[in-house]
């Protein structure tokens, strides 16, 4: 339960409190109205509306393809939805690369078209003046590091990153530099742990990671993987706390079997 006395409403300024006080962050994806209505009365602090949406709700292999134009959709439908939580929106793949105007007004449009909190891109110095001139306008951004999938094809693998010093040492300098721009937290994804804590006590913002280990100020998960939605998606970062595959697809199975047998509809289930 949080001591942050009686959150009315998760801000970026809470965030900031709760690493300054040592409170874990929570975060999930959703990309729905009852989902989001679910998590957030569950009392998440942070939900956010990811591309992973291409993949766990439009079922394409990578996070690309996915539009801004779907993400503001996916997006109106979570706000709709959350009362108490903080919620962010990835800027998708080819909606803030080109240039830092390009990227303010993507920005804008989540902003404006679904009442977002904030949005979250990819990156590191390469999109610092983008950062910094969507936080000139008063938009909070969240960066993203280590393994990104929107750069899958030039990672070629979704291995873990930066294992290697070089690689490891530039991360840091990223991280730096997106703190620096005016990002109000990252997140990390796919890394060794002992450098998920080394980042995490170098920054002052708070770092939230996936598959970044336990020294990091906050966890994400993509929602589908920890209620077992998904069933041939097992990194070893992955907890699962349902398995709502098996489950649905009995569920399923019973109601099929209901209808052909007659069962379904009985007496009390008419008019
Ligand atoms: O799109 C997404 O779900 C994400 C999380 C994995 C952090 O970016």
């Amino acid at each position: 339960m949080s001591t942050y006395g009686e959150i009315k409403r998760i801000t970026t300024h809470t965030l900031q409190w709760m690493k300054l006080n040592g409170e874990k962050i929570s975060m999930l994806t959703a990309y729905d109205f009852s989902m989001a209505r679910i998590l957030d009365d569950a009392g998440i602090d942070v939900i956010l509306v990811g591309d992973s949406a291409s993949n766990v709700m439009a079922g394409h292999e990578t996070t690309l393809p996915i539009t801004l134009d779907q993400m503001i959709y996916h997006a109106q439908s979570v706000v709709r939805a959350c009362k108490r939580c903080l919620v962010i929106v990835d800027l998708p793949f080819g909606s803030y690369q080109g240039n830092s105007k390009e990227a303010l007004n993507s920005a804008i449009r989540i902003m404006k078209e679904a009442g977002a909190h904030g949005i979250k891109l990819e990156g590191g110095q390469e999109v610092c003046e983008s950062i910094k001139r969507i936080v000139g306008a008063g938009v909070p951004v969240m960066g993203h590091l280590g393994l990104t999938p929107q750069s899958i094809y030039k990672f070629g693998t979704y291995t873990v990153r930066a294992r290697e010093e070089e690689e490891a040492e530039m991360l840091i300098q990223n991280a730096i530099a997106l703190q620096e721009a005016g990002c109000f937290s990252v997140v990390l994804e796919k890394i060794p742990a002992s450098l998920g804590a080394d980042v995490a006590s170098q920054l002052k913002i708070p770092v939230i990671g996936i598959g970044a280990g336990s020294g990091v100020d906050g966890q994400v998960l993509v929602m589908h993987d920890m209620l077992g939605v998904t069933k041939n998606f097992s990194p070893r970062f992955l907890r699962r706390y349902l398995n709502l595959y098996e489950d649905i697809s009995n569920a399923t199975k019973a109601y099929i079997s209901d209808v052909k047998s007659k069962d379904f509809p009985n007496e009390k289930e008419q008019y």
